[in-house]
């Protein structure tokens, strides 16, 4: 029969590229289910002047200078601005000679450019944060009633169940800033999380970094480069991985077959005064407060079908 029409999820994408923010925005842009609005960037991998021209380079080589950009909040809300070179290099996306861009950054600020996509658009927009939440918290400050008619969802990747990758128990995004995380937990749209839990089973292996080689496409042939750099830092043997934990791609595969994930319901907010616990997202699991159960989280994921999503995109650059 006629294959289902399926309705296309309008996103506008908040990122610090960073290698798996850069993998993340190839998915949205190589899928038919996904209609990308706009990119907005964070400081958080690097420092916001890379990150923007990390942001600017992906859509450079993706083919997408159409698609509007505009840098954020140059420092979280509160702390000082903390940066993870150790991860993704000196410029933030090493591994691959990225093409430099040609086209300017819209002159807007990034919530400016949020709330004009938002006013232009018809029908409420999906925001994908996958990197520190200060822009996205900015944004419900400065436009809540906007925010309110307007975004049906906030998809991200940040915080964890138990787990931390910075600290013990806090993981980085909320790590470098708790308090916008908090906001944007407590304003009241719904929210889907993409926490460590899920995203250190979303490894790509190995051997699956080495296929990309074969991918005869400029975005295939960047993509073996850069994975092949992201996956170095997680050799270490105390993080237990067979390959390099692809973390925010979880967030767009989510978008576009949900059915990928196991998830569970639960509410979820922030330690913002810990000494030990600062921007550990406390998930209420097992409904030990009457707390809403205002997060989406995403606890497992078949694999095997993430890999084979991201291939087919990669190979949809052909
Ligand atoms: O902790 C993983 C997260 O921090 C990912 O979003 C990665 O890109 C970094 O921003
Ligand atoms: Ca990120």
């Amino acid at each position: 029969g006629k294959a289902g029409k399926f309705m296309t999820k309008k996103i506008i994408l908040d990122c610090d590229p960073g290698h798996d923010d850069a993998l993340a925005m190839m998915l949205a842009v190589a899928s038919p289910k996904i209609e990308l609005l706009a990119v907005t960037t964070s400081a958080g991998n690097q420092t916001p002047d890379k990150t923007l021209n990390n942001a600017m380079r992906m859509l450079k080589l993706l083919g997408r200078e159409d698609i509007p950009i505009a840098g954020g909040n140059r420092t979280p809300l509160v702390k000082p601005l903390e940066t993870a070179g150790e991860v993704h290099g000196e410029s933030g996306l090493d591994g691959y000679p990225l093409p430099e861009p040609d086209f300017q950054p819209v002159d807007l600020t990034a919530i400016e450019l949020i709330a004009k996509m938002l006013n232009e658009s018809s029908t409420p927009v999906t925001l994908v944060v996958t990197g520190p939440m200060t822009n996205a918290a900015l944004f419900l400050r400065v436009y809540p009633e906007l925010a309110k008619a307007k975004i049906d969802q906030i998809v991200y990747m940040g915080g964890a169940m138990g787990l931390g990758n910075w600290q013990p128990s806090v993981e980085f995004n909320i790590f470098v800033d708790p308090e916008a995380a908090k906001i944007v937990m407590n304003f009241g749209i719904p929210l889907v999380m993409a926490p460590l839990n899920v995203t250190h089973q979303a490894q790509i292996l190995k051997p699956e970094i080495e296929a990309l080689k074969q991918i005869k496409n400029p975005v295939g042939q960047a993509f073996y480069g850069l994975l092949s750099f992201f996956e170095r830092y997680h050799e270490n043997p105390k993080w237990g991985f067979q390959g390099a934990p692809l973390h925010d791609p979880c967030t767009i595969a989510w978008l576009i077959e949900p059915e990928m994930f196991q998830t569970e319901k639960m509410n979820v907010d922030v330690e913002t005064t810990g000494e030990l616990t600062r921007g550990e997202t406390v998930c209420d699991y097992y409904q030990l407060t009457s707390k809403p159960q205002n997060t989406e989280v995403m606890l497992g994921i078949n694999r095997q079908r993430f890999i084979e999503m991201i291939m087919e995109a990669l190979h949809s650059f052909d």
